[in-house]
């Protein structure tokens, strides 16, 4: 069959127990250090280290043969996969990432609520107030969507992704970025160049664009320094996006209503010229730190120690 999830990630940070309390308040579901969305599980662990940065992704296959595949493909690029019975794994040399490819059931999500809106000459909701402006219940993010990193050799890391391990590109900027799919969402995974290897951000799944809203909403509240970027609309991928920051410096992005690819023939991958256009449709202004982080240099000062 195929792959068909991004299942987890382990970033690693300097400040270990202040990341985690952000992750709690963001609304993942806390356990140590390890975090869960009410559809996707386990999906988050957060460990030390010296720089931030992104140490492995899972990635869910459906069965040994697709791990087989993914073994003799990493084979043809020269990189030799550590196979285990249910599993396949292999470091990503220029992200230093480890890539664990996993035989893991499917996610199975129960349907958003379908949200009434008015429009002119359609009222889908007649005489009373939307539900949006009446919940209070707190963000649960409902999966981990996508994971973004910089890495020196960005060409390189994707064919690592899309020969090797077999993701999708479902769009792509050249020489900028690919968006790359293990799943039905537009894209689990994007790879940018870098100087040095860096988690940019990841990305959480919820019901819909309210919540999008409420979740930055209540993450600024007493909290103005975590805005990055958003309420927008990416053009690529289509979601709605809103970016905080979290104590490590790595970006947190709620989203929702990304595109979704159910089948490879009626999709038709796009080709973009480098623009701030290919980037948002709509939004506040791009910041400077979306596009090269704030701590470069102490990025690069660290990966040189270690
Ligand atoms: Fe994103």
């Amino acid at each position: 069959m195929a792959l068909h999830r991004l299942a987890s990630i382990t970033i690693g940070v300097p400040n270990v127990e202040e990341t985690c309390r952000y992750y709690a308040e963001f609304g993942l579901t806390r356990d140590g250090a390890c975090f869960s969305t009410s559809d996707g599980g386990e999906q988050l662990r957060i460990v030390h280290s010296p720089a931030r940065r992104l140490i492995e992704l899972c990635i869910g296959a459906d069965d040994p043969d697709d791990l087989d595949r993914v073994t003799d493909r990493l084979a043809r690029l020269g990189v030799t996969g550590q196979r285990a019975p249910a599993s396949v794994s292999a470091v990503e040399i220029h992200s230093g990432a480890l890539a664990v490819i996993k035989v893991l059931p499917r996610i199975s999500q129960a349907p958003a609520a379908i949200t009434p809106y008015n429009g002119p000459g359609r009222a889908e909701r007649k005489n009373r107030r939307a539900p949006a402006v009446l919940r209070d219940q707190p963000i649960r993010p409902r999966q981990l969507g996508h994971v973004v990193i910089g890495t020196p050799d960005a060409e390189a890391s994707q064919r690592f992704f899309v020969d090797g391990v077999g993701f999708k590109v479902s769009d792509q900027v050249p020489g900028v970025a690919a968006f790359m799919r293990c799943s039905t969402d537009h894209h689990n995974l994007l790879i940018q160049p870098s100087p040095v290897a860096f988690l940019h951000h990841t990305s959480w799944q919820v019901e819909d664009v309210d919540e999008v809203g409420r979740g930055a909403s209540r993450m600024l509240d007493g909290h103005p320094e975590r805005h990055t970027w958003g309420l927008g609309r990416h053009f690529i991928g289509s979601n709605f996006f809103w970016y905080l920051r979290d104590p490590a410096g790595n970006f947190s992005e709620y989203y929702s209503d990304m595109d979704t690819i159910t089948d490879d023939q009626l999709w038709t991958p796009g080709t973009w010229e480098p623009s701030l256009g290919a980037l948002y449709a709509w939004g506040p202004d791009v910041p400077p730190s979306m596009l090269e982080p704030d701590d470069l240099a102490d990025l690069m000062a660290t990966s040189h120690q270690m």
